[in-house]
């Protein structure tokens, strides 16, 4: 891989604190990358004020303007490849992506859950891992396939349930978690040697994201 600055482009539904890490990161020059660009399904995402406010470039397309899901998903894909992102990182986007769109960005885009996956897949990672009683829950990076919370892992972290834990001082505790992860999960992935093996994504060695069909443009 060159040492030419990678693209990201961030998807988000809310606050995005994720992508801010991420874009902290950058600047940071801790990634090797740039945030290329913010998009967010809802237009009342507090996370696209925040990506304007530092200056990223940041838009919105509310499903609802289109007449299916593939048409919204299509549109998105073609303001994203606008952008001409090396890989595609959701970070709190709350819709389950059809697989034509998870086909087009193919080993290009990655996810985070708060849990760690399998355990806990699904809408609410926090609150039924408490609800289980587990004592240690954390969260996952992991590449987006066409079933939901299942791809390749990427990297994961473990966090304590501690007695006493409410939804919200978990919440806390796993988001502080995936600030740390996201970032450097998506380091190791778009900078180290990997390679795939079954489910498996090993790291060390490999041709890691140059060794991926190029990028292609989904519309011109
Ligand atoms: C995170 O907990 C992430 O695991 C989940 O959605 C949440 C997004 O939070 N997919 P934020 O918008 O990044 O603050």
């Amino acid at each position: 891989m060159s040492e030419a600055r990678l693209s990201l482009a961030i998807l988000i539904s809310g606050r995005g604190s994720n992508m801010l890490a991420i874009a902290d990161s950058c600047d940071r020059g801790g990634i090797g990358a740039r945030v290329a660009c913010v998009a967010s399904d809802r237009i009342d995402a507090a996370g696209l004020v925040a990506a304007r406010g530092r200056g990223l470039e940041a838009f919105a397309l509310a499903p609802a303007a289109f007449g299916s899901r593939e048409a919204f998903e299509d549109a998105l894909a073609e303001r994203l490849d606008a952008a001409r992102p090396d890989l595609v990182v959701l970070a709190g986007f709350m819709r389950i992506l059809g697989p034509g769109f998870v086909a087009h960005y193919r080993g290009r885009m990655l996810n985070i859950h708060p849990s760690l996956l399998p355990s806990f897949a699904g809408r609410d990672g926090i609150g039924d891992a408490l609800a289980h009683g587990v004592r240690v829950t954390g969260c996952t990076v992991h590449l987006v396939e066409s079933e939901v919370d299942s791809g390749p892992i990427v990297a994961q972290a473990a966090v304590p349930v501690l007695d006493g834990d409410t939804r919200e001082s978990l919440a806390a505790r796993i988001h502080a978690a995936e600030h740390a992860l996201y970032p450097e999960a998506v380091r190791r992935y778009v900078r180290e040697p990997w390679r795939r093996e079954g489910r498996r994504i090993v790291f060390g060695e490999g041709a890691g994201l140059a060794g991926l069909p190029a990028a292609e443009v989904a519309h011109g």
